[in-house]
């Protein structure tokens, strides 16, 4: 039964891999430089809630049950395990900026016993957590923001500067741990996720797709939206997914599965994402709400409402910057259904993503996949 209540945290699904996550990442960002160790551990010191990585091991998990490709057909040598030769030819173990990397690779061997989630798979995990922190650290400096997860954000307690540089140092140690995994299919994914970040924070910019002064409001507005969506947060999400599926040796159907539950969810992601902004206090966010507005974004919700009310439009052009523009926009899109149309353009997507792994064998981690679609469409923060 397809509407049975489903009973299953996902978080305890993975509960076991997910303690060491943290600890890992904290490894993968040692640095011999002491103040560029402690920007680039920043981050990790306030717990994140940690949604890609706990997709990661539940999509690794849920597909470890679907059908493999036989191993002499895969066309790349995936999962081939690292030896100690290896670990020490391109590293200086009296080095102290190598130490860490060391870890890294004697992380992976040790863990690889005693779970159907392989060993690359857990450190995927972590090096979606990584380029989602390099993103928040640089999205904060672009955003002027002063708080993330209920603390200073880290432009504001080490500078612009530093900021910048210790997101670019997390995008290249998930880089080296990328390269580790040996395996260019998923590397190439993951690749692309960055490059597709950028694309999507640079349309975010434009706002719409030929920055008129004077925008009118055209079904590709919200088509424009959606693609920003997709390249700001869904690309992360899906890709990840299917890079899970890829790992685990499954075949294409399974991939295509994994990443269309992937590429849904984040889409539902950042609906409510978008949602949150209008509706909850800063306090409940951990970060400042209402801030989207205050820098000039239309998203989803004022789309909705501006198809309705073309007086919008004008301060759309304007980003908002005109006396009591936010005000006024506030008040429009509350008077509108603007954040009802969000939310059943959420509820969607997340129908979609359940749709998406319909077929794989019932299990603990496919049941936690859909409920963080629930949790998707409930959370606050
Ligand atoms: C948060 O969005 C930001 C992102 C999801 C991605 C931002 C991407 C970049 C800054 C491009 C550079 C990325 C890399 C990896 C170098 P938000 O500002 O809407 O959310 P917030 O309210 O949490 O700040
Ligand atoms: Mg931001
Ligand atoms: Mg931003």
């Amino acid at each position: 039964d397809p509407n049975a209540p489903i009973s299953v945290d996902p978080f305890r699904t993975v509960a076991k891999e997910m303690k060491f996550l943290t600890s890992n990442i904290r490894q993968l960002l040692g640095s011999g430089h002491p103040t560029l160790d402690t920007v680039a551990k920043y981050y990790t010191q306030s717990e994140g809630k940690y949604v890609r990585p706990m997709l990661v091991l539940l999509m690794s998990r849920a597909t470890a049950l679907t059908p493999k490709l036989p191993r002499d057909m895969s066309v790349y040598s995936v999962n081939r395990p690292i030896t100690s030769s290896e670990i020490l030819s391109d590293n200086n173990p009296s080095a102290p900026e190598y130490t860490s990397l060391n870890a890294i690779s004697q992380d992976v061997a040790f863990q690889s016993e005693d779970s159907d989630i392989l060993p690359s798979q857990r450190r995927l995990a972590e090096i979606t957590e990584l380029i989602h922190t390099a993103s928040l650290l640089h999205d904060d400096v672009i955003d002027h923001s002063v708080s993330r997860r209920s603390a200073p954000s880290a432009n504001v307690e080490f500078g612009n500067k530093m900021a910048v540089l210790a997101g670019d140092f997390l995008l290249g140690r998930a880089s080296v741990a990328l390269a580790r995994l040996r395996d260019p299919e998923v590397t190439e994914l993951l690749a692309t996720v960055i490059a597709n970040l950028v694309e999507g924070e640079f349309m975010q910019l434009k706002n719409t797709a030929r920055d008129e002064k004077n925008p009118v409001w055209t079904e590709d507005t919200v088509s424009y939206y959606l693609q920003k969506t997709y390249l700001k947060s869904a690309s992360l999400i899906s890709k990840s997914c299917r890079a899970a599926a890829i790992l685990g040796q499954s075949t294409p159907e399974v991939v295509e599965a994994a990443y269309l539950y992937g590429k849904n969810l984040g889409l539902a992601f950042q609906l409510v994402d978008d949602m949150l902004d209008y509706t909850i206090s800063g306090e409940e966010l951990g970060k400042p709400a209402g801030a989207d507005l205050e820098l000039g974004l239309a998203t989803a919700p004022l789309l909705f409402a501006w198809k309705d009310n073309k007086s919008l439009g004008k301060l759309v052009g304007r980003k908002f910057s005109g006396e009591g523009d936010v005000l006024r926009a506030r008040e429009i899109v509350s008077e509108s259904t603007g954040l009802e149309q969000t939310r059943a353009l959420a509820q969607e997507y997340v129908d979609k993503a359940i749709q998406a792994i319909a077929a794989f064998p019932e299990s603990d981690a496919k049941n936690g996949l859909m409920e963080m679609c629930t949790k998707v469409m409930k959370r606050r923060n």
